[in-house]
């Protein structure tokens, strides 16, 4: 059966860049949030980013006016809004981007099986939980599979899917399919912590943070020997700011917790930022304070 309605679980950062791209390539999509002034915060990024992908559209691809915006609209008349977790029962395909807490995917996924469709497919956009323990929730893990968006989701090319104990290979051939559907290059992976992409990015990202706690070099001057030495978009803690330090903090809480191997253990210095509130962009203060966000300035940290 072909995948034409998506129901996306949690619309925050995640959740409504991948409801955005569903969208865009012409699916039903069923956004559901826990209440309505975070459905509100999300359908208002959604808007934004659909407006600024029309705007490069035109600007850099040549698309005319007139087709840039009946592209518009018709991702805008794509979606459809709710409070409701009932409205996935339409779904052929649910991908849950809801908070980073195995028990609140476990729960959610419990009620998704007894409101959805039997031939529904169920998809995870957890970076390091097991995929396998969250589908235990449900009566189908062989219908069930991690997709792993990379943020922000609209631009960046990637999505892992990721291949349970249970997932049949027919879940695995439908949601690579959807994921070039939807603009992506898949790569499979088994489902082991942090998948492929994690497992290399987090010992790099903490090696960047043990040159800062060892007075190796500044902050900028990290981040610009990434960035002009390797070509990378951005500086290892430039990227920290941006995933998020208590992001960061909890994944290595994980990933240290599955392989106990030293590479995944939090440096001193990310769990003092975690607690300390020192999130990064999202809390105005990380690795560099965002006070004017144009002009990010490294902060002090000892
Ligand atoms: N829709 C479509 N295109 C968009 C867009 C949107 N909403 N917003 C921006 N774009 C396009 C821009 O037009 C631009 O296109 P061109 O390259 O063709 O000019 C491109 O995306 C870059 O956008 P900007 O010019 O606005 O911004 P930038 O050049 O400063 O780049 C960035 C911003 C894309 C975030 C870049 O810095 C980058 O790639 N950084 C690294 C991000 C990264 O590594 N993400 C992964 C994090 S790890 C993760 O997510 C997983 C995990 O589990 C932790």
């Amino acid at each position: 059966m072909p995948i034409t309605t998506v129901g996306v679980v949690g619309c925050g950062l995640m959740g409504s860049g991948i409801a955005e791209i569903c969208a865009k390539a012409g699916l039903r999509t069923i956004v559901r949030e826990v209440n309505n002034e975070l459905l509100e915060k999300g359908k208002a990024r959604i808007n934004e980013s659909l407006a600024k992908a029309m705007k490069r559209s035109m600007e850099k691809e040549g698309v005319d006016p007139n087709t840039a915006s009946v592209r518009m609209a018709q991702a805008v008349g794509a979606l459809q809004y709710t409070t409701e977790l009932s409205a996935m029962k339409d779904a052929d395909l649910v991908i849950e981007a809801i908070i980073e807490d195995k028990g609140a995917k476990q729960a959610l996924f419990k009620d998704l099986d007894t409101i959805c469709k039997s031939g529904v497919f169920f998809a995870t956009n957890t970076s390091n939980i097991s995929i396998t323990e969250i589908a235990s929730a449900t009566k189908r893990p062989q219908q069930f599979a991690g997709l792993h968006f990379f943020n922000p989701v609209p631009v960046m090319k990637l999505v892992e899917v990721v291949r349970g104990v249970m997932t049949s290979e027919a879940t695995v051939s439908e949601l690579k399919a959807f994921g070039e559907k939807v603009g992506k290059a898949p790569i499979v992976a088994k489902d082991t912590c942090g998948f492929v992409v994690n497992v290399l990015l987090v010992p790099y990202l903490f090696d960047a943070i043990r040159l800062v706690e060892n007075g190796v070099a500044s902050i900028e001057d990290i981040d610009k020997g990434m960035k002009l030495g390797c070509n990378y978009p951005m500086g290892p803690l430039e990227l920290l700011d941006f995933v998020g330090i208590d992001t960061t903090y909890h994944i290595s809480v994980n990933m240290f917790d599955e392989f106990k191997n030293d590479r995944y253990a939090a440096p001193p210095l990310l769990k003092k930022m975690h607690l300390a509130g020192l999130h990064g962009r999202k809390t105005g203060k990380g690795f560099y304070d965002y006070t004017d966000p144009r002009a990010p300035k490294p902060m002090k940290l000892s």
